[in-house]
């Protein structure tokens, strides 16, 4: 039965039904990715920026003979953003190839439809059934970034140390957990600003105005997603030239996501990008002392952040896709096969 649900007011049993589920998923698919946990998984999938809404539905098994609730065996949701809706399903291995995630998909689709949105995109990882999946509907993949992971047990912190200090005169870098300082956020914004247009083609969500950005932050926390970060500061003109940004979801404290990290056009050479996540990976090792990973996005064509990443010790993992497919030309195919 697929049904409508709001995590906001799920009974505990659903969100650990859910939790199960999910845990299943990435024994399958991802092995080597941690487990998640319960902690604030409702509010993971609750909150949202302003703006931004989260329709979910869930496929749950029929009630036992004695009257337990069936088990959370499929869920999709649908982030509207902009104009764009963006998809996530999850079906659990037992139940697969027996066209429920197609039905969630045709569900989500036609209220995206309803919504007046003209485009759905997904993040696919590489090496998956979702790749085969989302291409049988007619997705078309817009964009490959590699995940790295960097294995924190095997890190030399006495080069690291000196990474961290490698850097140029006239710059000084501060670490902040939580989140920049009020009376650096339009400081901050404006760095990131700089470099939107690399960003181009990313679902993750990147802010570059100063609300937008306080918003960004305040949406992490309620998530129960700890950000951090490093800046560096130009002394002279009190700049942000650098800054990089890790979250540490308590849905899988072990491994942390490495957000932006951005270096200002005009600081480049000076060994920044180096110097703030060297000094990032430090601070982490004393503020969290359960991780144990942290996993990185890049895009394939940036060579000089993978030079980077690959001195601190990054593998490379997985491709990781942006698909997306016209939301009408989706209804109508998937009307069509039924
Ligand atoms: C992708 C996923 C949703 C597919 O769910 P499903 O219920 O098995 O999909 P369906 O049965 O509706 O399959 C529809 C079509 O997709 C294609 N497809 C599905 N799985 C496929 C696979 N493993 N290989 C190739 N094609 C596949 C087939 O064309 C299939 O039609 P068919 O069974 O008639 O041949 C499911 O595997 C899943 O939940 N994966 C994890 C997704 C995810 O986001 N994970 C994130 C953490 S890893």
């Amino acid at each position: 039965m697929v049904r409508e649900w709001d995590p906001r007011t799920a009974s505990s049993a659903e969100i650990a039904s859910l939790l199960d589920t999910l845990n299943a998923i990435l024994a399958a698919d991802l092995p080597q990715d941690p487990p998640w946990r319960e902690n604030s998984l409702r509010e993971y999938l609750t909150e949202v920026m302003p703006g931004e809404r989260r329709i979910s539905w869930v496929a749950q098994a029929e009630a036992a003979a004695d009257g337990t609730a069936g088990a959370i065996l499929g869920q999709v949701h649908v982030l509207l953003l902009g104009d764009i809706g963006v998809l996530e399903v999850l079906v659990h291995p037992d139940v697969r190839r027996t066209s429920l995630g197609r039905t969630l998909v045709l569900v989500a689709a036609r209220r995206v439809y309803q919504e007046g949105f003209r485009s759905i995109g997904v993040e696919v990882v590489g090496d998956t059934p979702a790749v085969g999946f989302y291409e049988s509907l007619g997705f078309t993949r817009e964009y490959v970034e590699t995940r790295s992971v960097l294995d924190l047990t095997a890190v030399d912190w006495t080069e690291l140390t000196e990474m961290s200090s490698g850097i140029g005169a006239g710059y000084h870098l501060e670490f902040w957990p939580g989140g920049p300082p009020d009376v650096l956020i339009e400081a901050y914004a404006r760095a990131k600003a700089e470099v939107r247009d690399v960003d181009d083609g990313e679902l993750r969500p990147s802010s570059y105005d100063p609300q937008r950005l306080r918003d960004s932050l305040d949406c992490l926390h309620r998530r129960g997603m700890k950000p951090y970060i490093v800046l560096a500061l130009h002394e002279q003109s009190g700049e942000v030239a650098g800054l990089t940004e890790v979250v540490v979801p308590a849905q899988h404290p072990t491994r942390a996501d490495q957000y932006d990290t951005i270096v200002a056009q005009d600081h480049r050479g000076y060994g920044i990008d180096r110097a703030i996540k060297a000094r990032m990976l430090l601070e982490l090792r004393s503020a969290e002392p359960e991780l144990t990973e942290v996993q990185t996005w890049n895009a394939q064509a940036n060579e000089a952040m993978l030079k980077v990443n690959a001195e601190l010790g990054y593998r490379p993992d997985r491709e990781w896709c942006e698909y997306s497919v016209d939301v009408a030309e989706l209804v109508h195919r998937l009307d069509a096969g039924r």
